[in-house]
Protein backbone atom coordinates (compact mmCIF):
# COMPACT_ATOMS: atom_id res chain seq x y z
CA UNK A 1 0.00 0.00 0.00
CA UNK A 2 1.51 3.55 -1.22
CA UNK A 3 -0.38 6.66 -0.09
CA UNK A 4 1.89 9.29 -1.04
CA UNK A 5 1.71 13.60 -0.91
CA UNK A 6 3.34 15.42 -3.41
CA UNK A 7 3.56 19.01 -1.78
CA UNK A 8 5.47 21.65 -3.40
CA UNK A 9 4.83 24.83 -5.20
CA UNK A 10 2.80 25.90 -8.71
CA UNK A 11 5.39 24.84 -11.34
CA UNK A 12 7.62 22.73 -9.09
CA UNK A 13 6.47 19.62 -10.80
CA UNK A 14 4.02 17.52 -9.03
CA UNK A 15 2.54 16.86 -11.93
CA UNK A 16 4.52 15.87 -14.52
CA UNK A 17 6.46 13.57 -11.48
CA UNK A 18 3.08 12.11 -10.23
CA UNK A 19 1.93 10.56 -13.63
CA UNK A 20 5.31 8.28 -13.26
CA UNK A 21 4.89 7.66 -9.75
CA UNK A 22 1.29 6.21 -9.57
CA UNK A 23 1.70 4.23 -13.04
CA UNK A 24 5.06 2.86 -11.35
CA UNK A 25 3.26 1.68 -8.17
CA UNK A 26 -0.52 1.12 -9.91
CA UNK A 27 -1.94 3.62 -7.97
CA UNK A 28 -4.46 6.61 -8.38
CA UNK A 29 -3.12 9.99 -9.12
CA UNK A 30 -5.73 12.19 -7.38
CA UNK A 31 -4.60 15.95 -9.04
CA UNK A 32 -7.16 18.13 -7.04
CA UNK A 33 -6.14 21.09 -9.66
CA UNK A 34 -6.93 18.47 -12.55
CA UNK A 35 -10.65 17.90 -10.65
CA UNK A 36 -11.68 20.99 -10.47
CA UNK A 37 -10.75 21.82 -14.17
CA UNK A 38 -12.99 19.11 -15.39
CA UNK A 39 -16.02 20.31 -13.33
CA UNK A 40 -15.26 23.71 -14.72
CA UNK A 41 -15.17 21.91 -18.29
CA UNK A 42 -18.45 20.09 -17.11
CA UNK A 43 -19.82 23.55 -16.41
CA UNK A 44 -21.13 21.84 -12.73
CA UNK A 45 -22.21 24.22 -9.98
CA UNK A 46 -19.18 23.03 -8.18
CA UNK A 47 -16.68 23.66 -10.94
CA UNK A 48 -18.43 27.59 -11.84
CA UNK A 49 -18.36 28.25 -8.16
CA UNK A 50 -14.07 26.80 -8.12
CA UNK A 51 -13.59 29.05 -11.45
CA UNK A 52 -14.29 31.98 -9.50
CA UNK A 53 -11.30 31.29 -7.01
CA UNK A 54 -8.97 29.44 -9.69
CA UNK A 55 -9.03 32.40 -11.82
CA UNK A 56 -8.07 34.86 -9.34
CA UNK A 57 -4.90 32.65 -7.93
CA UNK A 58 -6.91 31.60 -5.06
CA UNK A 59 -7.50 28.67 -2.72
CA UNK A 60 -10.97 26.68 -3.53
CA UNK A 61 -12.43 26.28 0.35
CA UNK A 62 -11.05 23.88 2.52
CA UNK A 63 -14.71 22.18 2.57
CA UNK A 64 -15.13 22.09 -0.61
CA UNK A 65 -11.90 20.31 -1.12
CA UNK A 66 -11.86 17.98 1.84
CA UNK A 67 -15.42 16.73 0.88
CA UNK A 68 -13.90 15.99 -2.93
CA UNK A 69 -11.03 13.72 -1.49
CA UNK A 70 -12.68 12.38 1.41
CA UNK A 71 -15.09 11.07 -1.33
CA UNK A 72 -12.02 10.37 -3.96
CA UNK A 73 -9.75 8.04 -1.90
CA UNK A 74 -12.76 5.51 -0.93
CA UNK A 75 -12.91 4.83 -4.98
CA UNK A 76 -12.04 1.36 -6.09
CA UNK A 77 -8.68 2.59 -8.22
CA UNK A 78 -7.00 3.50 -4.98
CA UNK A 79 -7.46 -0.12 -3.38
CA UNK A 80 -3.71 -0.27 -3.57
CA UNK A 81 -3.15 3.63 -2.19
CA UNK A 82 -3.50 6.98 -3.85
CA UNK A 83 -0.88 9.26 -5.05
CA UNK A 84 -2.34 13.24 -3.77
CA UNK A 85 -0.93 15.96 -6.18
CA UNK A 86 -2.21 19.94 -4.79
CA UNK A 87 -3.66 18.10 -1.48
CA UNK A 88 -3.63 18.91 1.16
CA UNK A 89 -2.76 22.63 0.27
CA UNK A 90 -3.90 24.01 4.15
CA UNK A 91 -3.24 23.14 7.62
CA UNK A 92 -7.22 22.55 7.95
CA UNK A 93 -6.72 19.98 5.02
CA UNK A 94 -3.74 18.45 6.05
CA UNK A 95 -5.53 17.44 9.76
CA UNK A 96 -9.28 16.65 7.85
CA UNK A 97 -7.00 14.27 5.49
CA UNK A 98 -5.74 12.86 8.90
CA UNK A 99 -9.23 12.02 9.99
CA UNK A 100 -9.73 9.83 7.20
CA UNK A 101 -6.69 8.37 5.85
CA UNK A 102 -2.87 7.37 6.73
CA UNK A 103 -0.44 8.97 4.71
CA UNK A 104 2.59 6.48 4.41
CA UNK A 105 5.77 9.36 2.73
CA UNK A 106 5.37 12.93 1.47
CA UNK A 107 7.79 14.13 -0.82
CA UNK A 108 8.37 17.53 -1.16
CA UNK A 109 9.53 19.20 -4.55
CA UNK A 110 11.98 22.21 -3.99
CA UNK A 111 12.51 24.61 -6.50
CA UNK A 112 13.80 28.02 -6.78
CA UNK A 113 11.58 30.67 -6.77
CA UNK A 114 13.52 32.45 -9.66
CA UNK A 115 12.32 28.98 -12.19
CA UNK A 116 8.95 28.89 -11.30
CA UNK A 117 7.36 31.71 -13.17
CA UNK A 118 8.95 30.45 -16.27
CA UNK A 119 8.36 27.36 -16.16
CA UNK A 120 4.36 27.87 -15.74
CA UNK A 121 3.71 30.18 -18.24
CA UNK A 122 5.75 27.79 -20.98
CA UNK A 123 3.32 25.35 -19.67
CA UNK A 124 0.51 23.64 -22.25
CA UNK A 125 -1.28 20.90 -21.15
CA UNK A 126 -3.84 18.10 -22.85
CA UNK A 127 -7.32 18.19 -21.54
CA UNK A 128 -7.40 14.62 -22.59
CA UNK A 129 -5.02 12.58 -20.43
CA UNK A 130 -3.64 15.32 -17.79
CA UNK A 131 0.10 15.12 -19.52
CA UNK A 132 2.12 18.91 -19.08
CA UNK A 133 4.40 20.21 -21.58
CA UNK A 134 6.90 23.30 -21.88
CA UNK A 135 7.10 25.19 -25.18
CA UNK A 136 11.14 25.52 -25.07
CA UNK A 137 10.97 21.45 -25.49
CA UNK A 138 8.44 20.53 -27.12
CA UNK A 139 7.27 22.63 -30.21
CA UNK A 140 4.09 20.41 -31.81
CA UNK A 141 1.06 21.58 -30.59
CA UNK A 142 -0.23 17.80 -29.96
CA UNK A 143 -0.15 15.48 -27.27
CA UNK A 144 1.11 12.19 -27.71
CA UNK A 145 -2.18 10.98 -27.31
CA UNK A 146 -3.78 13.19 -30.28
CA UNK A 147 -5.05 15.66 -28.41
CA UNK A 148 -4.83 19.11 -29.00
CA UNK A 149 -2.44 21.07 -26.10
CA UNK A 150 -4.03 24.19 -24.20
CA UNK A 151 -2.77 27.01 -21.86
CA UNK A 152 -4.58 26.85 -18.42
CA UNK A 153 -6.11 30.53 -17.98
CA UNK A 154 -4.31 30.48 -14.27
CA UNK A 155 -1.22 29.97 -15.68
CA UNK A 156 -0.96 33.93 -17.06
CA UNK A 157 1.77 35.99 -15.20
CA UNK A 158 -0.53 38.28 -13.07
CA UNK A 159 -2.36 35.02 -11.69
CA UNK A 160 0.81 32.96 -11.26
CA UNK A 161 2.27 35.42 -9.01
CA UNK A 162 -0.70 35.33 -6.60
CA UNK A 163 -1.00 31.67 -6.59
CA UNK A 164 3.09 31.74 -5.58
CA UNK A 165 1.46 33.79 -2.52
CA UNK A 166 -0.82 31.61 -1.82
CA UNK A 167 1.38 28.63 -1.72
CA UNK A 168 3.70 30.84 0.56
CA UNK A 169 1.22 31.45 3.00
CA UNK A 170 -1.10 28.13 3.54
CA UNK A 171 0.96 25.26 1.65
CA UNK A 172 4.67 25.91 2.68
CA UNK A 173 4.19 25.44 6.68
CA UNK A 174 2.87 21.87 5.19
CA UNK A 175 6.72 21.36 5.35
CA UNK A 176 7.20 21.19 8.98
CA UNK A 177 3.71 19.66 9.32
CA UNK A 178 5.14 16.74 7.80
CA UNK A 179 8.17 16.94 8.63
CA UNK A 180 7.17 16.73 12.50
CA UNK A 181 5.23 13.64 11.47
CA UNK A 182 8.71 11.80 10.59
CA UNK A 183 6.99 11.37 6.93
CA UNK A 184 8.88 14.01 4.70
CA UNK A 185 11.29 13.51 2.22
CA UNK A 186 13.00 16.79 0.27
CA UNK A 187 13.79 16.36 -3.53
CA UNK A 188 15.54 18.92 -5.68
CA UNK A 189 13.16 19.46 -8.76
CA UNK A 190 15.31 22.46 -10.41
CA UNK A 191 17.10 18.95 -11.91
CA UNK A 192 16.10 17.55 -15.46
CA UNK A 193 12.74 15.55 -15.28
CA UNK A 194 14.74 11.86 -15.61
CA UNK A 195 17.25 12.85 -12.54
CA UNK A 196 14.09 13.98 -10.27
CA UNK A 197 12.29 10.82 -11.22
CA UNK A 198 15.20 9.05 -10.47
CA UNK A 199 15.70 11.02 -7.16
CA UNK A 200 12.29 10.59 -6.04
CA UNK A 201 12.29 6.70 -6.95
CA UNK A 202 15.43 6.47 -4.41
CA UNK A 203 13.49 8.64 -1.93
CA UNK A 204 10.57 6.39 -1.82
CA UNK A 205 12.43 2.77 -1.90
CA UNK A 206 15.24 4.49 0.65
P1 LIG B 1 -3.12 22.87 -9.50
O1 LIG B 1 -3.59 22.44 -10.81
O2 LIG B 1 -2.77 21.88 -8.47
O3 LIG B 1 -1.88 23.87 -9.74
P2 LIG B 1 -0.55 24.18 -8.91
O4 LIG B 1 -0.39 23.66 -7.55
O5 LIG B 1 -0.47 25.65 -9.04
O6 LIG B 1 0.54 23.40 -9.60
P3 LIG B 1 0.81 23.30 -11.10
O7 LIG B 1 -0.10 22.30 -11.72
O8 LIG B 1 0.83 24.69 -11.68
O9 LIG B 1 2.33 22.79 -11.11
P4 LIG B 1 2.94 21.34 -11.04
O10 LIG B 1 3.78 21.27 -9.82
O11 LIG B 1 1.94 20.26 -11.26
O12 LIG B 1 3.94 21.41 -12.29
P5 LIG B 1 3.92 20.65 -13.70
O13 LIG B 1 4.31 19.23 -13.51
O14 LIG B 1 2.68 20.93 -14.46
O15 LIG B 1 -4.19 23.87 -8.85
C1 LIG B 1 -4.80 24.89 -9.63
C2 LIG B 1 -5.75 25.70 -8.76
O16 LIG B 1 -6.79 24.85 -8.26
C3 LIG B 1 -5.13 26.32 -7.50
O17 LIG B 1 -4.54 27.57 -7.77
C4 LIG B 1 -6.36 26.44 -6.58
O18 LIG B 1 -7.13 27.54 -6.93
C5 LIG B 1 -7.16 25.19 -6.92
N1 LIG B 1 -6.83 24.05 -6.02
C6 LIG B 1 -6.28 22.85 -6.38
N2 LIG B 1 -6.10 22.07 -5.30
C7 LIG B 1 -6.54 22.79 -4.24
C8 LIG B 1 -6.60 22.54 -2.84
N3 LIG B 1 -6.16 21.39 -2.31
N4 LIG B 1 -7.10 23.52 -2.04
C9 LIG B 1 -7.55 24.68 -2.54
N5 LIG B 1 -7.52 24.99 -3.85
C10 LIG B 1 -7.03 24.05 -4.70
O19 LIG B 1 5.18 21.39 -14.40
C11 LIG B 1 5.11 22.78 -14.72
C12 LIG B 1 5.87 23.05 -16.03
O20 LIG B 1 7.27 22.80 -15.84
C13 LIG B 1 5.44 22.17 -17.22
O21 LIG B 1 5.51 22.93 -18.40
C14 LIG B 1 6.49 21.04 -17.22
O22 LIG B 1 6.67 20.50 -18.52
C15 LIG B 1 7.73 21.76 -16.72
N6 LIG B 1 8.63 20.92 -15.92
C16 LIG B 1 8.28 20.00 -14.97
N7 LIG B 1 9.36 19.44 -14.41
C17 LIG B 1 10.45 20.02 -15.00
C18 LIG B 1 11.87 19.88 -14.85
N8 LIG B 1 12.40 19.00 -13.96
N9 LIG B 1 12.67 20.65 -15.62
C19 LIG B 1 12.15 21.53 -16.51
N10 LIG B 1 10.82 21.71 -16.71
C20 LIG B 1 9.98 20.98 -15.96
MG1 LIG C 1 -0.17 20.24 -11.56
Amino acid sequence: MERLIFLGPPGAGKGTQAVKVAEHFGIAHISTGDMLRAEMRGGTALGMAAKSYIDKGELVPDNVLIAMVRERVQAADCANGFLLDGFPRTTAQADALASFSEIDRVINIEVPFELLLARICGRRMCAACGKAYHTSTHESELCSCGETLYQRDDDRAETVSRRLRAYETNTAPLIDYYSACGLLETVRGDQGIAKVAEDIFAALNG
